[in-house]
């Protein structure tokens, strides 16, 4: 049976590898903990929410970002507080963002991408249009390349390994909300490849059943993650 676009095996080898190489790429250099003052300024583990329900004061308004005991009542002062200051300023030689800032940015690509792959393989399967499951199959891959990159800066960026309390069993919830998600949409993708993206009958089934599973993984990652500082 013709695959959907992805039987050249030597294509699919050379895509993965090349976003093997882009993580490898932009991984080193960036340091775990090494940060321009502006998010984790707080001790590990205390949260300007927790800071605030500890003082019984109101939260600042604008900036979350904004120190502990930070009672800028002025909107112009607060939001200034949550701006990053220049890189010029910064005293050190550090880049101005941690590997816990690239993995809040890049954790929006897993979910993007692997939620619109499923969405992509319902729409395909009801309409029978080869061209939308080849359009699953390529954001199943790559969301599959952005999730081990989002869990690869996670688990090393975390600045709550050494932190007590609430915030550790949070971040542990999400983390392993977070691994499960790759996990089986890892699983999905190498079944996947080998199945030259045709699956019909029981295994279109047990596929589905196991997509659902990782879609309520990586929204439960999402959300714990929004979560993780009160
Ligand atoms: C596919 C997997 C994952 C996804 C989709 C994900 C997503 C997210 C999201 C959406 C946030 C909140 C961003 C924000 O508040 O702006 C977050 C924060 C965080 N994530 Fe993940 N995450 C994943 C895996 C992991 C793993 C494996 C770890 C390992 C410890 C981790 C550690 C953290 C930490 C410590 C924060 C809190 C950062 C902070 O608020 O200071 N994440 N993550």
């Amino acid at each position: 049976m013709r695959s959907l676009g992805v039987n050249n095996g030597k294509a699919m080898k050379r895509a993965f590898l090349l976003l093997v190489a882009l993580v490898g790429v932009l991984l080193p250099g960036v340091p775990a903990q090494a940060h321009s003052g502006r998010r984790h300024a707080l001790p590990p583990g205390r949260s300007v929410r927790a800071a605030g329900k500890e003082t019984g004061r109101p939260l600042p308004s604008v900036s979350r970002d904004a120190p502990v005991g930070s009672t800028a009542a002025s909107p112009v002062v607060d939001a200034a507080q949550s701006r990053p200051p220049p890189v010029a300023q910064d005293e050190t030689s550090a880049p101005a963002f941690t590997l816990i800032e690239l993995h809040m940015a890049a954790a929006h690509f897993p979910i993007g991408l692997l939620l619109s792959s499923v969405f992509f393989d319902l729409v395909g399967w009801a309409t029978r249009k080869r061209s939308l499951r080849e359009t699953a199959f390529w954001t199943h891959l790559l969301g599959v390349g952005a999730a081990a990159a989002t869990v690869a800066l996670g688990l090393m960026g975390n600045p709550f390994r050494s932190s007590e309390g609430e915030v550790v069993a949070a971040v542990a919830r999400h983390q392993w909300a977070g691994i499960s998600g790759l996990a089986i949409f890892g699983l999905l993708v190498v079944w996947r490849v080998r199945r030259r993206n045709e699956l019909d009958g029981f295994r279109l089934l047990l596929y589905s059943v196991v997509a659902l599973a990782g879609v309520v993984a990586v929204c439960a990652a999402g959300y714990l993650g929004s979560r993780i500082m009160g």
